[in-house]
């Protein structure tokens, strides 16, 4: 069976380098594994006043989650922490209180920065949000990519960096082996 994956970015512009390293890692997953990116870009801001009557686009978010198999973020770093879009979107998928919809979801966290630090920060801080959501989150390994030029990948995810593309691929084939086990188990 095919396994289908929610991919979650951090970013809404169209040229988001972290937009390419989720193309790339699709690129780079076998034929059967099949990366969904979810719409965050429309979504309102949470408001507590939904848990009485949850808005279509909130709804549209928590099937998304709930229909996947597996799920992988790819943020971007705002000020060393994640994308108010983003934790937004995690507000949205964890309410009402109860429905949490990211629970018992296996999980993986990557991102790319123009910093040295590659989006390490934010991707601690996404963690920390995650673990609370019960998502099984992959430990490792950790990607961290800098962009140090934007040529590194293109819009289709073609990465033109070897060792990039070796690193990426070392990724997603410990993701992918790690997402087939959960879901056997
Ligand atoms: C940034 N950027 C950034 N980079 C970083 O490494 N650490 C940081 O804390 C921040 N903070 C930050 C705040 C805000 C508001 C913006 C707009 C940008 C730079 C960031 O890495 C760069 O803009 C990336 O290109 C953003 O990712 P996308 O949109 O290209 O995926």
């Amino acid at each position: 069976d095919t396994i289908k994956v929610a991919v979650f970015i951090g970013s809404l512009r169209k040229a988001s380098i972290n937009r390419r390293l989720a193309r790339a890692v699709a690129q780079l997953a076998p034929d059967d594994v099949v990366f969904e990116p979810v719409r965050i870009d429309d979504l309102p801001l949470y408001d507590q006043d939904f848990d009485g009557d949850y808005p279509a686009q909130g709804k549209r978010l928590k099937q998304a989650v709930e229909s996947a198999d597996a799920l992988l973020f790819v943020t971007p770093e705002y000020n060393r922490s994640i994308p108010g879009v983003l934790k937004n979107a995690l507000d949205l998928g964890s309410r009402p209180w109860g429905t949490n919809s990211f629970a018992g979801k296996p999980g993986g966290v990557i991102g790319a920065s123009i910093g040295a630090t590659g989006s390490a920060l934010a991707q601690q801080h996404l963690r920390n949000v995650l673990a609370y959501l019960d998502v099984v989150l992959l430990a490792q390994p950790e990607v961290y990519v800098q962009f140090k030029d934007d040529t590194l990948i293109d819009a289709e995810g073609h990465v033109s960096n070897e060792g990039t593309q070796k690193f990426l691929q070392g990724f997603v084939d410990r993701y992918v082996a790690w997402v087939r086990s959960h879901l056997q188990a």
